[in-house]
């Protein structure tokens, strides 16, 4: 089918910003938490959000498929058009009072993400890219920062949720990017990061085991903003791999060096 980006990108908005009166509304009240893992929780503003969303999506494209983070899995008629939605990036922090967190939508077309959009109500800061199209915050163009040399980084990263398991394979990753860089933010919001690094705020940022929810529209936004997503390794990047390592392509080399390092060094034969 041939897609509409700005309904798209309309709708994804749409729902984006009603959840976002949610979440805005709630993050400073007491919160009802559940535990999907140890430290993996989630919360009724989470599963609300989600809610929102889907429905703002199927008022409009009815035929659609949906895969939301929180147990939606819609198979729509239109299997070659799918929404990627988390409803809550950085819930840990949302769940603490800490204001760094986001919506996350994407939009697939036959397993290309077409367009992102990346929603931080506290801040009121939208981040959005459309394929070939650039990347805007809050409607102004945004781009990847010129910093060519690693040494001077600002760096993001995250921890996934088995981190008590593997504590030591990724503080070797820290460590190594830790002593490179200039610095490293540990901002607790995957999706956010990708804006960041979009935006100049950050150089570059590695997590492993992201999931799509996480990923897919911080990543278009990235690489509209002219910067450059990878895996570990510099292969290409895909949003249902294991490891996602995005920068302002200048320092990518110098990264993936790194990074390929602590893989070999940290190898269980
Ligand atoms: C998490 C956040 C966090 C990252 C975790 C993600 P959630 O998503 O993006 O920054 O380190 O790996 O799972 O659970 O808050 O939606
Ligand atoms: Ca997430
Ligand atoms: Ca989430």
């Amino acid at each position: 089918m041939i897609v509409d980006t700005d309904q798209l990108l309309e709708v994804a908005w749409q729902g984006a910003s009603a959840a976002g009166q949610l979440i805005q509304e709630s993050w400073q009240k007491p919160k009802s938490i559940e535990y999907k893992g140890a430290i993996d929780l989630v919360t009724s503003v989470d599963r609300e959000s989600e809610r929102i969303i889907i429905a703002a999506i199927q008022h409009y494209f009815p035929d659609h498929s949906i895969v939301g983070e929180e147990e939606t899995i819609v198979h729509g008629a239109d299997q070659e058009c799918r929404w990627i939605v988390d409803p809550l990036d950085g819930t840990t922090n949302f769940a603490h009072g800490y204001p760094q967190f986001c919506i996350s939508i994407a939009f697939e077309n036959r397993g290309i993400v077409m367009l992102g959009l990346v929603y931080d109500p506290v801040h009121q800061e939208c981040f959005k890219a459309v394929r070939d199209g650039g990347a805007r915050l809050n409607g102004a163009t945004i781009h990847v920062s010129p910093l060519a040399q690693l040494d001077g980084a600002l760096l993001g990263t995250g921890f996934p949720y088995d981190r008590r398991d593997f504590a030591d394979l990724y503080l070797s990753y820290f460590k190594a990017f830790m002593v490179r860089s200039q610095g490293v933010r540990r901002g607790g919001s995957a999706a956010l990061d990708l804006c960041y690094v979009a935006s100049g705020r950050l150089d570059g940022f590695w997590e492993m085991k992201l999931k799509p929810w996480d990923v897919a529209a911080g990543a278009l936004i990235v690489t509209e903003a002219g910067g450059v997503l990878s895996d570990f390794s510099g292969n290409a990047f895909s949003i249902y791999g294991q490891e996602t390592l995005a920068s302002n392509g200048l320092i990518q080399r110098e990264m993936v060096e790194i990074a390929s390092a602590v893989a070999r060094e940290t190898r269980v034969d």
